[in-house]
């Protein structure tokens, strides 16, 4: 008997999300599963009833939805009342946030339930980031973030050129480079700004200036980077160097977009009353951190407010507003992690506590609460490369053993100078220095490009084929047709048109991952 996944509405006030799309109907189905959605559930992500029904599933009310079904997809945490609808046994699978709710995980342990929160998928683990919805959400929410901004903001983002006049490009600061400040550095730079970012872990950099942005460091030396991707508390030496530059880009920029967190930690204060004082007047700052207390020390969560003739935007809700795209998202976030628990394909969902990865959010197992979860086991850190002096000795090692290498090398060369035939060392020289310009080119070149150097190298090295056409060719004196040379050509052709073909499709695909 195929168990039932079943999707309410969302009764939080506002929320447009929904945790199902028709596309995710499909797919559930294909795994097995019977799925239900409560009528209505998907109005607010433009999934309507007779989509979702087309798709599959069996369109319902709430009450048959909680008595009836196995599996409940959620997107925010239920409240009590939807806790008390759980039928006993079921499998809750939604946004938790379990530290900041500790009542709720009491009452979904004692309607003995089983419990997987999203929000707290072991981002870390490379096979359960296609499950990681908090990922999504963020991106999501980087993006709406300069929409809002470019919204209450009363100027273009680039710069142009007009018969009435030059107009300069706007300038984003956007404080917090993680996985929403990422995302709002190329929003914003694909709008024409000119985007600066700081972050305290230096090692976010590289990411901000691919994108696009500028990174800008703050004047003290020491790293941000509490382990794991996050950041840790910096000492009150760098909060203070990091508040003057901070002063600096307010007085400077149009924009900010702060995005700065430390899980478990409330928001850092980074923008003060002065810095939004001394902003120009018009300009804009959209605080994601709202919901944890805010950035920004004037902000007011779900609200945008004018102070100093700044706006200052507050939303908690910047993926609902998005809704469309972060249901189908975290919808697909859902399917995949059911892929995990159905291996099977047979409509039966196993949550297996030995997985460390669906160890790592189920929250509570059958009634008793699991949560936190033990840390996970990663591969440790490489070991810094060992001292020179260690080296040494190896090193005068291998040199003899070169020595002893190049002169069997010349040994044989001399042999084969001396006995074989004059047209053979032409083309045996050839090939030799072939192979030594070939090494060269791929040895001096990065490591991280070695893929695009083969595809092209690939593409190009088929000069062979050349070579192969020349024998196929018919001979210029009748009765020279050489069978067996015939043959080999003939393969010879066909595997380095694979070759070929293969260089240039490589090469065009990476091409296309650069086209807008
Ligand atoms: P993340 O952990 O990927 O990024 C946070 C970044 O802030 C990290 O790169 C960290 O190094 C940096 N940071 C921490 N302390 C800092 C400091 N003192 N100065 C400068 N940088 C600092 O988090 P993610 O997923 O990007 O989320 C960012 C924020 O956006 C969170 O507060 C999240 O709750 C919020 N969010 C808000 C939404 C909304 O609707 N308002 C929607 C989605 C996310």
């Amino acid at each position: 008997m195929p168990q039932t996944i079943g999707i309410p509405k969302e009764t939080y006030a506002g929320e447009k999300r929904v945790a199902i799309s028709p596309d995710v109907v499909e797919k559930l189905i294909k795994l097995g599963f019977a799925v239900q959605v409560e009528s209505g559930a998907g109005e607010g992500a433009s999934f309507f009833n007779d989509a979702l029904a087309a798709a599959g599933a069996k369109v319902t009310d709430a009450a048959d939805i909680y008595a009836t079904s196995d599996i409940i997809f959620k997107v925010r945490e239920p409240d009590l009342n939807e806790v008390a609808k759980l039928k006993q046994g079921s499998t809750l699978i939604s946004f938790i946030w379990p530290a900041q709710n500790p009542d709720l995980m009491k009452a979904l342990a004692a309607k003995k339930v089983t419990v997987l929160a999203m929000d707290c998928v072991p981002r870390l683990l490379s096979r359960a980031q296609k499950m990681d919805a908090l990922t999504s959400m963020a991106g999501i929410g980087g993006y709406r973030a300069v929409i809002e901004a470019a919204n209450a903001f009363g100027r273009y983002f680039n710069g142009q050129i007009t018969a009435a006049g030059k107009i300069p490009p706007a300038k984003v600061f956007i404080a917090g480079a993680g996985v929403a400040g990422l995302a709002a550095i190329g929003t914003a730079a694909g709008l024409g700004a000119i985007v600066r970012a700081n972050d305290t872990r230096g090692e976010v950099a590289d990411q901000v200036k691919s994108l696009g942005g500028e990174f800008v460091k703050v004047d003290y030396e020491e790293e941000g980077s509490g382990g794991g991707g996050y950041a840790k508390v910096m000492s009150e030496g760098f909060q203070k160097a990091q508040r003057e530059m901070y002063a600096g880009q307010a007085k400077d920029v149009d924009i900010i977009i702060t995005t700065a967190l430390i899980p478990g930690k409330p928001a850092p204060r980074l923008i003060t009353a002065e810095m939004v004082k001394s902003m120009k007047p018009g300009s804009v700052i959209v605080d994601m951190a709202a919901e944890r207390g805010g950035n920004c020390e004037l902000t007011e969560p779900d609200k945008a407010v004018v102070k100093y003739g700044v706006t200052i935007i507050g939303y908690t809700d910047l993926a609902s507003r998005l809704a469309k795209q972060s249901s189908t998202l975290y919808a697909t976030n859902l399917w995949r992690l059911t892929e995990e628990l159905c291996k099977a394909k047979d409509g039966q969902i196993v949550v297996n506590m030995e997985d460390d990865a669906i160890r790592g959010f189920t929250v509570i197992k059958d009634g008793e609460i699991t949560w936190p979860a033990p840390p996970l086991k990663l591969p440790a850190p490489p070991a810094p490369k060992a001292a020179a002096p260690v080296v040494k000795p190896e090193e005068k090692k291998s040199g003899a053993g070169q020595a002893i290498m190049v002169l069997i090398a010349a040994v044989l060369f001399a042999l084969i100078g001396l006995t074989a035939p004059a047209a053979f060392i032409g083309h045996f020289t050839v090939f030799v220095l072939a192979v030594f310009v070939g090494y060269m080119v791929v040895w001096n070149v990065t490591p991280a490009l070695h893929t695009p150097l083969m595809s092209v190298t690939n593409a190009i090295s088929s000069i062979i084929t050349i070579g192969a056409l020349l024998q196929v060719a018919p001979p210029p004196a009748p009765g020279r047709l050489d069978f067996p040379i015939l043959v080999i050509a003939v393969v010879g052709i066909a595997l380095t048109s694979i070759n070929t073909f293969g260089g240039f499709a490589v090469t065009r695909r990476m091409l296309m991952m650069f086209h807008k």
